[in-house]
């Protein structure tokens, strides 16, 4: 049989996905699982969403080739989206796509050659590393203990920065950790990027509506507007508003790479369907009221994943954004359970799903050891199971410690 390419003796397969597939097919074997381990939200988009999809369907240019960089529809929405947050881009400064991971993808390919260092905080999204390497780049992951509430210091970043770093990746709110850097944290890393001019600032905004407990959202434009020559913004449909499944994401930044990057598209998968543009376009300028509910309703799913975390005996900084917590279980690494070894949290996470029969994505996956990452986008009583069930396997765990 001829050879496939060396590339991808390396790539590595998301964890998240992996883990998600176990859990769906012990539930298809009859077992009772609490799968908070993927990322989907679990509310329903505003009506006016399907409509526009209907329409679209409908429509004379409904099912053929499009353009590259997106409908124009779906780009002024875009624009006027970014408006409203203080952010102001020309339609060239646009590109639409494939989700936020289409949007990485694009800029990764577009930015990195071979050796090219990408740095970011961790516990950082899995996919970041499997796609900087996929392109060519070398990620470079800063650790950010629990103790500094997993977020990144101006100082970590700045001892990092050297000459072969091409980008500087911070994502806020972040997932898997749900935290929300404050007005002079990013004050901070702003100043920081100001002083070199060399490097790129990708930012995956794509939790920005999700920010709870009064706090406000926080840019490193609007400390910096200097950066914005060098500078992405990237979105996407799919926690904001609930549609994962629609596959949109998009980006804004300097002219001179936004049109590189509808030359990839051409070249690769052309379009993306209009019906999922049309309905991205009508969420992105619909009503957003809809949002206060969906935040009242992850709240109170935080606040029980965090009552449980405490009763669970594990240190857990609250978190303001997205939806995940995102507990240091530290303190039980190098024990056992039962005589199973707990020495990272793969074994951590292994005994949760076939002891307790809930499903969580162990720190490993997102450069943390020692921690896992709690989904609560799912419904409130499935995620009180789930949470009862972890705070029996941890009083059991601690219990066994001490006889
Ligand atoms: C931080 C972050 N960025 C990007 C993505 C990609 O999202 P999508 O491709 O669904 O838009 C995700 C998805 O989980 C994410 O959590």
């Amino acid at each position: 049989m001829p050879n496939f390419a060396d590339l991808m003796n390396s790539f590595e397969p998301s964890g998240i996905v992996e883990i998600n597939n176990t859990a769906t097919a012990m539930k298809a074997d009859c077992i009772d699982v609490v799968n908070l381990s993927i990322g989907v939200p679990n509310f329903s988009p505003p009506s006016h969403a399907y409509d526009a999809g209907k329409a679209a369907v409908d429509s004379d240019i409904g099912l053929k080739y499009l353009n590259s960089k997106g409908q124009p529809e779906l780009l002024d929405a875009f624009k006027n989206r970014l408006e409203k947050d203080g952010f102001s881009y020309d339609l060239n400064e646009l590109c639409i796509t494939m989700g936020g991971k289409g949007a990485l993808y694009l800029l990764f390919r577009a930015l990195l050659d071979e050796g090219d260092e990408v740095v970011y905080g961790a516990p950082y999204w899995s996919s970041y590393r499997g796609m900087i390497k996929f392109c060519g780049g070398v990620p470079t992951d800063l650790p950010c203990s629990s103790a500094q509430h997993y977020k990144l210091t101006p100082e970590q970043l700045d001892a990092a920065i050297n000459e072969k770093t091409k980008i500087f990746l911070f994502n806020n709110p972040s997932n898997p950790t749900g935290m929300v850097y404050t007005e002079n944290e990013v004050a901070a890393l702003a100043d920081v990027m100001k002083k070199y001019p060399n490097v790129w600032i990708l930012s995956d905004d794509i939790y920005d509506k999700l920010i709870y407990d009064g706090e406000k959202f926080h840019h490193l434009l609007h400390s910096a507007p200097e950066l914005k020559d060098r500078l992405f913004i990237m979105q996407s449909v799919s926690k904001n508003y609930g549609l994962p499944g629609l596959r949109i994401g998009g980006i804004a930044g300097p002219e001179k790479v936004l049109k590189l990057l509808p030359k990839i598209v051409g070249q690769t998968y052309m379009n993306i369907p209009n019906i999922s543009q049309q309905i991205a376009a009508s969420v992105f300028s619909g009503d957003h009221s809809f949002l206060t509910e969906v935040k009242d309703n992850f709240v109170s799913r935080r606040n029980i994943a965090m009552h449980a975390m405490e009763a669970c005996g594990l240190t857990c900084p609250m978190p303001s954004g997205a939806f995940y917590v995102f507990p240091d279980a530290g303190v039980y690494m190098g024990t056992s359970y039962k005589g199973t070894p707990i020495n990272n949290g793969y074994d951590l996470c292994k005994l949760l799903l076939e002891e307790a029969h809930v499903a969580t994505v162990p720190g490993e996956e997102f450069g943390a050891a020692g921690c896992f990452r709690i989904s609560y986008a799912c419904p409130e009583a499935e995620l009180q199971k789930g949470m009862d069930r972890l705070v029996g396997f941890f009083k059991e765990l601690k219990q066994s410690q001490v006889a």
